[in-house]
């Protein structure tokens, strides 16, 4: 038997001989999924010796990060504004700039919410889960990704208040609410060989490129948003870094007003936010 420190050692040659960035936080992470302790506590027991079950499942998920899969498809979830969703290959990993969306909904009351492009359901699922008495639906194209969000939806209770619609964008929905958001697929088809090995042979295409030129999605969904919003309701987009001037001047030639770029940490655009008018 061998001390978790010595595994550790190895788990992080392993993957940075696999030119995984960040080898060490990661093997750290896998360590502790392996001998089934919390993250935080790893270092407690890095002295201890391994049981041969908890190094053969390290070696395991070692071997498939090696591959370049990513941390989340192992452990099956991802954290997103302080909750656990259920990620797999079928949806998007919800990003920390995403979170950026939600701030910027949560600045204001809502109580009815559109998410358009739903995946995890993580952005549709924290807003209602940070409203009290919201309701919301999710709607995504793929089939699989429904079925992840709605699991989502389950795992923090708000099936309820949460429903979940096969479809493409706005097509078959019926009513009007205050808030519409979406983080569609922006990357351009030329972008897509830029990608990491983790984004572009793991997670869905269908999630990250419209296969034409980036702003399609924002095209049509801007274009149909004014018959599914009340009067001053508001749409908020997550955009790429340099969409933020296409897309606040499709709001602008749609109608919409109060339109304003938001930056994320690092003074990238990242948020679009727009106001139908009365
Ligand atoms: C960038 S992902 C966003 C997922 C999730 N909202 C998030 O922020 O992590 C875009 C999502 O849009 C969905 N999608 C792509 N085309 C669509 C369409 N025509 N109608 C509805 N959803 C679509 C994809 O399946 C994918 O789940």
């Amino acid at each position: 038997m061998t001390t978790g420190s010595v595994l550790l050692a190895k788990g992080v040659r392993q993957l940075t001989d696999a030119g995984v960035p960040n080898a060490p936080r990661d093997a750290r992470r896998l360590l502790a999924h392996a001998t089934g302790v919390d993250a935080g506590r790893l270092t407690l027991i890095l002295p201890e010796e391994v049981t041969e079950a908890a190094e053969a499942r390290f070696a395991a998920v070692l071997q498939r990060r090696a591959a370049r899969e990513p941390v989340s498809h192992i452990l099956g979830y991802r954290e997103f504004y302080g909750r656990k969703f259920k990620v797999n290959r079928h949806v998007l990993d919800p990003r920390p700039e995403t979170e950026i969306l939600i701030e910027v909904a949560l600045q204001q009351p809502y109580g009815g919410v559109i998410d358009l492009g739903t995946g995890s359901g993580c952005i549709l699922l924290t807003l209602l889960a940070e409203t009290e008495g919201a309701q919301g639906i999710g709607i995504d194209l793929s089939e699989d990704a429904c079925l992840i969000a709605e699991q989502n939806a389950i795992a923090l209770g708000l099936e309820h208040r949460a429903a979940v619609l096969r479809s493409s964008w706005f097509d078959g929905l019926q009513g009007q609410v205050d808030l519409i958001v979406s983080n569609p697929p922006y990357i351009a088809p030329v972008e897509m060989s830029d990608l990491s090995p983790e984004v572009h042979d793991f997670e869905p295409h269908m999630a990250l490129t419209d296969g034409v030129d980036g702003l399609s999605a924002y095209r049509e969904i801007v274009a149909r948003a004014p018959d599914y919003l009340v009067a001053e309701g508001r749409i908020i987009f997550e955009i790429g870094p340099t969409q933020g001037a296409p897309v606040s001047q499709l709001l602008t030639a749609a109608g919409f007003g109060q339109v304003q770029v938001i930056q994320d940490l690092d003074g990238r655009d990242r948020v679009v936010c727009a106001v139908k008018p009365s």
